[in-house]
């Protein structure tokens, strides 16, 4: 199996429902059809446990205030840790990592295909729950649309999870070359290559009868392989001559899906996911007639390798001796590391209850200490004869830029043991 990380596809089968093996390794444990959504209430949100943040933002020319976004009620579960993350844009700096990569796909699609292919960065992040699922045949019984897994604001409004929610209406609005680049957000464990938002990029390109007709092939064939070759092209023009393979996979917006790998560092290392399109979206569309193919892939696991970027929390640092590494269409410059503060390990030990969930306790160790938080780690589980479960878990502080006091870590542990039993339920051990 590839080695998956910073963010693999949600909605592969072999992705979905991921359980931690080790920070680089994650392993499915469950398949796509035969998953059920799982509820678990949003975390309680106490006015204490709010930062100051910016009271509003324009997002792709929509105003959008704090108190839009970020309410204390049962069907909002976005703390505002996120919220001060809407308006940050990385995709849209040139000397950002994450800028100079769109950047350098751009030009991958701009001189194989004549700028036939229109670009998107500014579309909203907030958008509904048709557009992030329903529009791309999201089942409704999948795990995604769980407050486990998504950012809701409302019960019928989220923070995108994908960049594909925004396929069916660029397709309605008639565009049928399109990338669109964007910040995505999903509720997560945290490590080194794990962060609640992130950025991709979706490409869809449509077909008319005129393209495959002359092929003598069929048109999905035809499609499928169209979409290999680009892809093929676009790992080559980002990583050089490497070697790739294709893995067959499942997406509910497309068919047959794939997967692209790459050989990376002794590893194979899932790059993207793509497919041709589902008919039912083109025909949902105004597209009856047509044929499609579509990829969506994470620009942050594809920077940390161009860039050998060690820990995906770098991204969002504004320290001078990060941000001054890189230059405007500079790809593939090597970051070097200008620190290695020591971490330090706090351990945690508590009964759990039933709607004890992981990416609740990140939310809560997130929301008390930032990015400074490296890595939480479940190191021991039990449960005893009266049927009570322990989880020990292993939190590991470190800052990027600093090193951390004592003391200061003591008070960040002491808070985050006691939001942990008053807003989780659980009792410490
Ligand atoms: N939306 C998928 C995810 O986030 C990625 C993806 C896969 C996008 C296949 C596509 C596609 O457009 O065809 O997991």
């Amino acid at each position: 199996m590839a080695v998956l990380f910073a963010q693999s596809t949600l909605f592969s089968r072999a992705s979905f429902s991921l359980l931690r093996c080790n920070g680089f390794t994650r392993l499915s444990f469950s398949s796509f059809s035969s998953s059920a959504a799982v509820y678990s209430p949003p975390l309680p949100k106490t006015k204490k446990h709010c930062q100051p943040v910016v009271s509003a933002l324009e997002l792709g020319g929509v105003k959008i205030s704090r108190d839009d976004v970020v309410r204390d009620d049962p069907t909002n579960n976005v703390p505002d840790t996120i919220f001060s993350k809407l308006g940050m844009q990385l995709h849209r700096r040139d000397k950002h990592p994450i800028g100079i990569l769109k950047n350098a796909i751009y030009d991958y699609f701009d001189s194989n295909y004549t700028n036939k292919f229109e670009k998107f960065d500014d579309l909203c992040p907030i958008v509904s729950t048709k557009q992030n699922f329903d529009d791309v045949l999201v089942p409704a019984d999948h795990v995604s649309r769980s407050y486990n897994d998504t950012y809701y604001v409302h019960a019928q409004t989220v923070l995108r999870c994908h960049t594909s929610a925004h396929q069916a209406e660029l397709l309605r609005k008639g565009h049928t070359h399109f990338l669109v680049t964007g910040d995505v957000y999903r509720r997560d464990s945290i490590d080194s290559t794990h962060y609640p938002v992130f950025h991709q990029m979706e490409g869809f390109r449509v077909f008319s009868p005129e393209d495959w007709n002359v092929s003598g092939t069929d048109a999905t064939a035809y499609v499928a392989d169209d979409l290999k070759k680009c892809l093929e092209g676009l790992a080559r023009h980002l990583f050089g001559a490497v070697e790739m393979r294709w893995v067959d996979t499942y997406f509910p917006f497309t068919n047959p899906s794939f997967e692209l790998e790459i050989y990376f560092k002794e590893e194979w290392l899932e790059v993207l996911g793509c497919g041709v399109t589902e008919q039912e979206i083109l025909k949902r569309n105004g597209k009856l007639n047509n044929v499609a193919w579509a990829f969506g892939l994470g620009l942050e696991r594809l920077a940390m390798v161009l860039f050998d970027i060690p820990d995906i929390r770098l991204f969002w640092s504004s320290d001078e001796r990060f941000t001054s590494q890189f230059a405007k269409g500079e790809l593939g410059v090597k970051f070097k590391p200008f620190s290695k503060y020591p971490p330090c390990y706090k351990d945690m030990s508590f009964w759990i209850n039933e709607s004890f969930t992981e990416n609740n306790l990140c939310e809560v160790v997130r929301g008390i200490a930032g990015d400074l938080v490296e890595e939480v780690k479940l190191i021991d589980n039990f449960t005893n004869k009266k049927g009570m479960t322990s989880h020990c878990y292993r939190i590991a502080y470190r800052s990027m830029e600093r090193s951390l006091t004592d003391e200061e870590i003591n008070g960040l542990q002491w808070n985050v043991r006691e939001q942990v039993q008053s807003k989780l339920n659980v009792v410490l051990r």
